[in-house]
């Protein structure tokens, strides 16, 4: 934690209360380079990345945000070398057994979105633990994207839908966004209003398609082992700013 991350332990001053978004998202990106240049291997971004995970989500909760949702893991991410795949599985593993019993002190709800049944063993149970024996804690509903892809997330839902029809359960006329979202693994949390990306790229990189329709987005060169409290306030800042018209003129 930098001197400044210290120095925020209550929300700032100049930030409205009122106006605080209710769910922020994060991709958490920039690891890999930010380990890069610091001459480390790629793993050692991750570590810290973790870090900066645990901070935010305190944070969250210092300031008074109800959701935070943060992209763990996407269905492309497969696609990246076996020991890094790997490395990141017993990371998840490991970090959820040392934090579950911290997570019950601050009362933190843990939920993981994203196709679950494709991870390691040991993992699910870990994940399955750690919802279930966090699922009436109300400080702050906490997401993991893991596995997460949401076109993937779009194409289960259709499944699900077509079924209930198939099976004579509902009609075609049933079928509208409030349905189709109870289809969504994140049922029950409302849409982001404010989108964070760290390491500078514009791209939304499969995440939260479906919930991200109205989101604000704010993108941060920052990679994200270095983002803190300051840049986390910077954001906020900036959400406060926006004009948020969903279509409608003044
Ligand atoms: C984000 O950091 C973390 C995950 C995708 C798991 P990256 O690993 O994508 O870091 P860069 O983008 O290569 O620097
Ligand atoms: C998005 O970051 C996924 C996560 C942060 C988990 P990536 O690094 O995988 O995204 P791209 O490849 O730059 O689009
Ligand atoms: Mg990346």
């Amino acid at each position: 934690m930098t001197a400044n991350s210290t120095l925020l332990r209550e929300l700032p001053a100049d930030l409205d209360r009122e106006r605080l978004p209710r769910h922020v998202a994060v991709i958490m990106d920039g690891n890999g380079r930010w380990a890069k240049r610091q001459g480390l291997p790629r793993i050692m971004g991750h570590r810290r990345g973790v870090d900066t995970l645990k901070d935010m989500l305190r944070c969250c909760k210092d300031w008074g945000i109800k959701a935070l949702t943060a992209y763990a893991f996407s269905t492309e991410n497969w696609g990246r070398p076996l020991e890094e795949v790997d490395f990141l599985m017993t990371l998840f593993e490991r970090v959820l057994r040392q934090e579950l019993r911290e997570m019950m002190a601050e009362d933190v709800r843990i939920r993981f979105v994203g196709n679950l049944s494709a991870l390691p063993p040991s993992l699910r149970a870990e994940i399955e633990r750690s919802m279930i024996e966090t699922q009436h804690n109300q400080g702050i509903e906490f997401s993991v994207a893991t596995n997460y892809g949401g076109r993937q997330e779009i194409v289960q839902a259709c499944r699900a839908i077509a079924t209930q029809v198939q099976q004579g359960l509902i009609q075609p006329e049933d079928i509208d966004e409030s349905l189709f979202e109870q289809h969504l693994y994140t049922r029950g949390v409302c849409d982001p209003d404010l989108l964070i990306r760290t390491s500078g790229e514009m791209r939304i990189s499969n995440f939260l398609l479906w919930q991200m329709a109205y989101a604000e987005i704010y993108i941060t060169d920052t990679m994200w082992p270095d983002f803190d409290r300051a840049e986390f306030h910077r954001a906020l800042c900036a959400y406060q700013q926006r004009d948020r018209r969903f279509g409608r003129v003044k």
